[in-house]
């Protein structure tokens, strides 16, 4: 009975001092609106939950929420205030001209590094470092980045592709494909990530490629003990393990090779770099090599699959951008979720709304600020219509490029992404597959069933199934 009481007291104390917490947060921010839940993303339970108004958000918020919390909010910046794991404010910010002061600003808005841990299991990275370790990765995967490998990659694409279509589906007029994501093959292929599990593995290379994409959130929240007590986190702790063996073993392979053949991968970039620069180690080099690895893949991957799903569902569009790639190549050629900042001082942000008002808000030291692409992307401020698929707003000689922010992987995985794209559609057309059960539902019910998605590192397509026609 003592220590029912003992423990009573001490939730009350407890509850007392986070309500004292929070008041003082959202006074911080002049109780600017925003969303009140208990758990933060920065908890484990937080990551857990699904969307639980008052409880937790759910880590898809953003993507089903897109602009409608900022609509009613009457502001394009939210101040999300949460309890667990401390008392902290989040701007949300889908506000175009908040969002240029903050990314420019690069000194005064820092990434929370300490967040990037999530992907720098192998080493630190580009993604994952700031000032002068930022610039000098940035410095040796530079010369990756140039014309003439653009061309490389173009044409390698090109060549898996025309493999594809000349001995994989060969003379079939009709080709069934169950998930889209299955034709982003070219992107895993031309990392060199095999299929086969190769002698002394338990996995091959471009599963547990896959596997870890998929498990980074896992292996960041749950403690490295508490790994092997279940199957799921069992498998995504030995893709950890066999991705740092493949790795090692493509470092040790393409260093024994020497320069003989011509490379032109971001892999013999930065293997070129490790030689001529010796402060860069093979941390350095390990942990570059996962970044791009997964960059490269998984955003290319799931932007192209999502790309086919949509124009699937918009033939007319499918059909636009067929016309304009056969009148580019009429000589017969062949053709090319959200990011967090923290601020470093008591600072203040000067924000509107699309009914014209301005205001400042106080941005206090410390307060975690995540741009939401979502939302900003979603702002009818500044795109019509913005829920339409409607790719010929970007040939508006004026559209708004402050409220765009793909934060695309870089000019690599653009010009795969676009090649792929290209041969696809220049050789067939093609359309979401009709299947019985789903056989009475509306355009915008299947829209939502193709584009359907689920958070990992970067945001997966479910399901899409397509049919191509050849034409
Ligand atoms: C802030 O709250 C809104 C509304 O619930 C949500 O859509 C958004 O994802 C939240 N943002 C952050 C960073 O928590």
């Amino acid at each position: 009975m003592k220590l029912l009481i003992l423990g009573a007291t001490f939730f009350a104390l407890y509850t007392i001092q986070k309500y004292i917490e929070v008041r003082r947060v959202i006074k911080s921010v002049h109780s600017h609106p925003g969303t009140r839940t208990i758990f933060s993303l920065r908890s484990l339970i937080g990551n857990i939950l699904p969307r639980i108004p008052g409880v937790s958000r759910g880590i898809n918020a953003n993507w089903v929420g897109k602009h409608k919390p900022y609509a009613e909010a009457g502001w394009d910046v939210l101040a999300n205030v949460t309890f667990v794991p401390s008392a902290a404010v989040t701007l949300s910010l889908a506000d175009a001209a908040a969002i240029k002061e903050i990314t420019t600003a690069r000194a005064r808005f820092p990434k929370p590094i300490k967040q990037y841990k999530l992907v720098s299991f192998f080493g630190d990275n580009i993604i994952a470092s700031e000032g002068e370790e930022w610039k000098r990765y940035r410095k040796i995967a530079a010369p990756a980045f140039n014309d003439r490998n653009n061309k490389l990659i173009w044409d390698e694409t090109l060549r898996i592709m025309l493999d594809l279509f000349d001995n994989v589906w060969g003379s079939q007029d009709t080709i069934v494909v169950e998930h889209g994501i299955s034709l982003t093959q070219p992107v895993t292929e031309y990392l060199g990530a095999i299929a086969a599990i190769p002698p002394g593995h338990r996995m091959a290379f471009k599963d547990a490629l896959n596997e870890v994409s998929q498990g980074c959130l896992t292996k960041f929240l749950v403690p490295s003990w508490a790994m092997g007590l279940h199957e799921h986190t069992r498998t995504v702790r030995l893709a950890f393990e066999e991705l740092e063996i493949h790795m090692l073993e493509m470092i040790s392979k393409r260093r024994n090779e020497g320069k003989k053949e011509e490379r032109y991968d971001l892999l013999s970039s930065l293997l070129d770099a490790s030689i001529e620069d010796p402060t860069f180690t093979d941390r350095d080099l390990m942990g570059n090599i996962f970044i791009f690895l997964v960059a490269g893949h998984e955003t290319t991957a799931h932007t192209l699959c999502f790309t086919f799903a949509l124009l699937a569902l918009y033939p007319e569009e499918q059909e636009i951008l067929f016309q304009h790639i056969k009148s580019v190549l009429s000589d017969g050629r062949l053709p090319v979720n959200s990011i967090p900042k923290y601020s470093i001082e008591d600072t203040t942000l000067t924000i509107s709304n699309g009914a014209g008002d301005k205001r400042i808000i106080p941005v206090p030291k410390d307060a975690h600020i995540v741009i939401n692409a979502v939302g900003l992307h979603y702002n009818p401020r500044y795109w019509k219509d913005p829920e339409e698929f409607r790719p010929a707003r970007f040939l508006d000689p004026d559209w708004p490029r402050d409220a765009f922010v793909p934060f695309s992987a870089g000019s690599f995985s653009e010009t795969e992404a676009v090649a792929v794209l290209t041969m696809l559609v220049l050789k067939y057309q093609f359309e979401v597959k009709e299947e019985p059960q789903f056989a009475s539902e509306s355009f915008e019910e299947r829209k939502a069933r193709v584009l359907a998605s689920k958070p990992g590192l970067t945001m997966s397509p479910i399901r899409v199934p397509l049919v191509f026609r050849r034409r």
